[in-house]
Parts: structure tokens; C-alpha cells; sequence
């Protein structure tokens, strides 16, 4: 190591005591390595935990880096994903080393500057500014000297800082984006989410907007915007390890796939002894209440409009964060807005429901990361019961917004005397066989193996649903194209005939979600429409249903449940036919191209 910075060997020594199995071989496997600069040089390339660090000399800071701060695996939101963009960024002299997420909003202006005396940019990231700005204003005191980079900065962050001179410690930076600190013993840790760290610790602190954390293995300081050291008390998860990892399973989507017969039971057990009377209190005064979420979130928030307009009786309009957030929504005392987040994190959810919540709406989160930005920023919290969701595609954390959302809706009605008790009742306990119908659907993983065979190479699919089928209709669709970026659209069936049948011929499959509901004449009559223009047809259908079978290619039976219900279970075999197609054509269904698990940037 003759020829690399002189920190390194200290660093790697200390990397030596590592729990993680995997770094202590990479580590080893260094250490082992002839000195001499050249040979380094042959070896290029090392594989750790899935990315490729380069070994050339001057990155050495930066592997060493990266694996002090565990492995950052952020995308690069400014040029493209390669190695110069990748995380951490190292500050010129090589004595500073960031990881950030987020978006630098001032970063041009600040690299000008930084250009102007003289530092030189290797990256085309925002990120790499920090290093820079870091090294130039370092006062001798890496915390005091966040202090003065915080200041300058503008933006969401969640920044992660180590430096050469003081090499026991690192510092935590955090407005917009995500930071948690993991306490352990003898050692503490920084991630953007808890199941990072899951394995070392579960005791947990979230650092808020304007704080900034001095980290070393003994201790964990605290300070607020003024520089004032407070105190925060450490929470507690009961999350199992287990959760955060494959458990025999190919793909952890695979796997929160077969969680949903627990996790839904988990959600009703979970919620049904949770009940805030003082929410349901303002909820019967409410005059309109908003549900504003993203993707498979917003998804749900489709669901939970029919279930609260038919249980509650309020009138529910819902609408994507990003869109609610710009408009010129209309807000009194009596409005209420409900953000649905898996992750507790997005962007534009949270600043969509900031806003509400400065004109003077009373604002409700349902999340299932607990202790998340919005479980924070909200005057009540709804969770769902899952554990940590891994894969990118949200599966799990989908039924069980659904579970969360009709067990909403069904106490409203109860305490609003819009649902009486008998109609509750029997809900709710045809709502507990649904973990062991779920169970049923799984059982046919082989025969929705074969039949994602026989659809993998079609380059569209349509996906058709009615009334509270519908939205599980679009679910489909986005399942589909986010993991095996094959296009895909969702439409109400009734609304096929005004523009998407122009699409129909014997090249698409459209997948119609028909269960024996009270709509099924009208999505039969639909369902003739495809077939008269030769498309292909894959019916969602109850057990049962022979007649489905004379206008359908293919019927994927699910059990006899409620009408009310079957959106819970429709949606089971269209996330398994997604998978099974995604990872037939051979695709990374844990991690998408171009997609993140939690966006935290607008
Ligand atoms: C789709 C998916 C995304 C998320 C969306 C919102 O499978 O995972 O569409 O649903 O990014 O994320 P949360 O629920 O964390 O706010």
C-alpha cells in the first residue's frame, strides 16, 4: 500500500474487527495483496456486495470509504450511474469523504466557486461539491465545520461525512431527506433506512430536519440548527432479521409476495388494537376528506375511496402527491388529507401534505416504516403491520394499506352510524379468512409460472377492471411494467370502448379482473368485446365460474369472498404473474432499472 494515502492501513486494520462476513474476506484478501503499486493495479476490480469498485490507486480513499459507511448504493439523480458518479465522494487532498441522498439544489452556484479556487470536479454529481466545500471551510473540527457546510448548502439531504484527520468519527447531516442512527454497543451506524442496519441493532434514533450528529462507537451526539446539543431518546423495533433477508427465497419480492397471508393478518390484528377515537371523532365532522399518495400507494388510496364513501359516507377525492401538491385544492378546518406511504418518505407526499397541513387541514399518514418522516409530520398515524419491504415493487405493503384502509373506513361508519354493527361484523369477519384464501392463490405459483411462459415475449398488455376492481386494474399494469419493462396499461373495462379497443388485436393480452361481483354481467359483456377482436384474454375469476372460460384464453381462479373484498385478492395473482414474467425474461425484479425503493426527491 506503498503508494496509497497513509490513512489506509489503519482504516483497513480497524475494517478487520468487521461483523459483516463478506467485508472481512474482501478485507483479508487486500491485506494479503503484494505491495507493490502495479499489482494492485492488475487486480482493477473488486466484487464487493454487488458493486464494483475500482482499485486504481486513487479510489483506494474512496473503497475504504465506502465501506466504513457500510455501501451507499444511491443512483446518481445528476449524470449517469457509473463508477466517477458513484458514492462516497472524496474531497480533493483525499481527506474527506462523503455519501449523500438527495438534491444539492445550489450546487453549480457552489462549484463555481469551489473551481474558481482551484479544486478540480471528477464527478458530474452535486454530491461532490460537499467533499470540496467540506475540505475548504474544515476548521480543524469535523462537526463544527457541518455546521458551516449545512449553511451553505440548499437542498434535501442526508449526508454522511468521515475525514482523514479525525478518523474515530462521522458526522450526520440531515434536512429533507431520510437519516437514522443505529445504536449499538460499542458501535453506532448511519443508513437512510432501518432494515440497513437491522442486523446490528435494533434501537433506533431519527435525526429531524436542521440536526446534525456527531457518531464514534461510544457515543452518539445530538445538536439542533443553533448548534445546541439536545437529546433524543432512543425508539425500539421489533422487526426480525429474518425479515431483511431471503429466507430461501429467490428474490425478496418473491418473498413479501408469500408474507401477505401474515402480513394481512398481522395489519388486522395490528390496527384493530390501535383505534384512535380522537381521529375517528374528527373524522365523522369531516366534510371532505383528501387522499393523496404515489404508485402502488396511490393505488390503495383508489381502493379506500369506494370503502369510504360507501362505510363513511364521506365524500373522498384522490389524487397523486405530485399533482395535489400544485393545485388549487380546497382547504378548510373541517378537510382532512390522508397520505399513503409505504416508506413514510417521498418527497412528494410529505411536501404535499406540509402544505395541506399550513392551510389549516388536519393531515392523517398511513406508513409502514415507523418513526418515517410523515408518521412524524402528521397529526395522526395509521400504520401497516409488514416489516421492512425490500423488494423495489411493493407488494406486501399493498394489501396491507388495503386491509388498513376498509378497517378505516369501517370504523368511521361505526362511530358515524353510517355501517351498522351486523354489517360491520360480518365485514370484518369475512375479512379474517382472507389470509388463508391468499394462501390458496399461492398455490398456484406453478400454474401462473406456465401461463407468464406463455405471455412473456408480448410487448403490451391491457389490464381491465370495473368499480373497485379497477384500481387493482392499474395495479396490475405497474407491476407489470416497472419489473419486466414490458407496457402495460390499466382502464376502467366500461371505458374500453372509448379509445384503448383500438389497441385490441391477437398480439394483446389483456387481463380482465372479473371476480363474481355484483358488476360481473357488465365486465363479461366486456370481456366479449376483447375476444370479438381476437385479443387475448386472461381472466381473474371466483372458483367456480365455468361460464368465464367461453371468452377467455386463460382463467387464474381465486376463492369466493365478499364483493367488498375482492380487491384483496385479485390483486395476488396479477403481482405473481409480473414476477414470473420478469424473471423468465431474466430481469432484476428486486431492483428495477431506474427505480428506487424510496424517492425522496421531488
Ligand atoms: C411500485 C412502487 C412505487 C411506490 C411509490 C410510493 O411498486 O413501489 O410506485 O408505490 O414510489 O412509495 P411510498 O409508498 O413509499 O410512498
Amino acid at each position: 500500500f506503498k503508494n496509497t494515502t497513509s490513512n489506509s492501513i489503519p482504516y483497513l486494520n480497524r475494517l478487520l474487527k468487521t461483523k459483516n462476513k463478506k467485508l472481512k474476506k474482501i478485507v483479508e484478501k487486500f491485506l494479503l495483496m503484494p505491495v507493490e503499486f502495479q499489482r494492485v493495479r492488475d487486480v482493477k476490480e473488486i466484487q464487493h456486495e454487488g458493486y464494483v469498485y475500482d482499485l486504481e490507486v486513487e479510489k483506494y480513499h474512496n473503497f475504504i470509504a465506502n465501506c466504513l459507511i457500510s455501501s451507499n448504493s444511491r443512483w446518481a439523480t445528476h449524470g449517469s450511474p457509473t463508477i466517477e458518479n458513484a458514492h462516497p465522494h472524496t474531497s480533493q487532498k483525499g481527506t474527506i469523504s462523503i455519501v449523500h441522498n438527495g438534491i444539492i439544489e445550489n450546487y453549480l452556484e457552489l462549484k463555481e466557486d469551489l473551481i474558481k479556487k482551484g479544486y478540480k470536479f471528477r464527478s458530474e454529481t452535486d454530491t461532490e461539491v460537499i467533499a470540496h466545500l467540506f475540505e475548504d471551510l474544515y476548521t480543524g473540527n469535523l462537526l463544527e465545520t457541518a455546521f458551516k457546510v449545512a449553511k451553505k448548502i440548499e437542498g434535501a439531504y442526508a449526508i454522511g461525512v468521515i475525514s482523514t484527520y479525525e478518523p474515530d468519527r462521522i458526522v450526520a447531516i440531515k434536512k429533507g431527506s431520510p437519516l437514522i442512527i443505529g445504536i449499538g454497543k460499542d458501535e453506532n451506524f448511519i443508513a437512510s433506512d432501518i432494515p440497513a442496519v437491522l442486523e446490528y441493532t435494533k434501537d433506533f434514533i431519527t435525526l429531524d430536519d436542521g440536526e446534525i450528529a456527531l457518531i464514534t462507537k461510544k457515543k452518539v451526539e445530538i445538536y439542533n440548527n443553533d448548534g445546541e446539543k439536545i437529546n433524543k431518546k432512543p425508539f425500539h423495533v421489533n422487526w426480525d432479521v429474518s425479515v431483511a433477508e431471503k429466507a430461501g427465497y429467490k428474490h425478496f419480492m418473491q418473498k413479501e409476495i408469500h408474507e401477505q397471508p401474515r402480513t394481512i393478518s398481522d395489519t388486522i390484528t395490528g390496527f384493530s388494537s390501535s383505534k384512535n377515537k380522537e381521529l375517528y371523532n374528527l373524522l365523522k365532522k369531516t366534510e371532505r376528506l383528501y387522499i393523496i399518495a404515489c404508485g402502488t400507494s396511490y393505488h390503495a388510496g383508489l381502493v379506500g375511496k369506494f370503502w369510504i364513501e360507501k362505510y363513511a359516507r364521506i365524500p373522498v377525492e384522490v389524487d397523486y402527491a405530485s399533482e395535489y401538491r400544485y393545485r388549487d385544492r380546497i382547504i378548510n378546518d373541517r378537510t382532512v388529507v390522508l397520505g399513503i406511504s409505504q416508506s413514510g418518505e417521498t418527497a412528494d407526499t410529505r411536501f404535499a401534505l406540509l402544505d395541506a397541513k399550513k392551510e389549516g387541514a388536519k393531515t392523517v399518514s398511513l406508513v409502514n416504516v415507523v418513526g418515517s418522516s410523515l408518521s412524524r409530520e402528521t397529526d395522526f398515524v395509521l400504520y401497516t403491520y409488514c416489516g421492512p419491504e425490500i423488494g423495489v415493487a411493493a407488494t406486501k405493503t399493498f394489501t396491507a394499506q388495503l386491509v388498513s384502509l376498509l378497517l378505516f373506513a369501517l370504523e368511521i361508519g361505526l362511530e358515524k352510524g353510517t355501517l351498522n354493527f351486523t354489517d360491520y361484523d360480518f365485514i370484518h369477519h369475512q375479512l379474517l379468512h382472507i389470509p388463508s384464501r391468499v394462501e390458496k392463490i399461492l398455490e398456484k405459483d406453478g400454474e401462473i409460472k406456465e401461463l407468464a411462459h406463455k405471455y412473456m415475449n408480448a410487448t403490451d398488455f391491457l389490464f381491465l377492471g370495473r368499480n373497485i376492481n379497477y384500481p387493482i386494474a392499474l395495479e396490475g399494469a405497474l407491476k407489470l411494467k416497472e419489473i419486466s419493462y414490458i407496457h402495460a396499461e390499466g382502464y376502467p373495462a366500461g371505458e374500453m370502448k372509448h379509445g384503448p379497443i383500438a389497441l385490441i388485436d391477437e398480439k394483446m393480452p389483456v387481463v380482465c379482473v372479473s371476480p363474481k361481483d355484483r358488476f360481473y354481467e357488465k365486465i363479461f359483456s366486456n370481456i366479449q368485446e376483447v375476444k370479438a377482436r381476437k385479443g387475448q384474454v386472461i381472466s381473474v375469476a371466483t372458483e367456480g365460474d365455468e361460464r368465464i372460460k367461453q371468452v377467455s384464453d386463460e382463467v387464474i381462479y381465486i376463492p369466493k369472498t365478499i364483493d367488498t373484498l375482492y380487491p384483496i385478492l385479485t390483486v395476488i395473482p396479477l403481482q405473481m404473474l409480473s414476477y414470473h414474467i420478469a424473471t423468465l425474461l431474466g430481469k432484476d425484479v428486486d431492483q428495477p432499472r431506474n427505480l428506487a425503493k424510496t424517492v425522496t426527491v421531488e
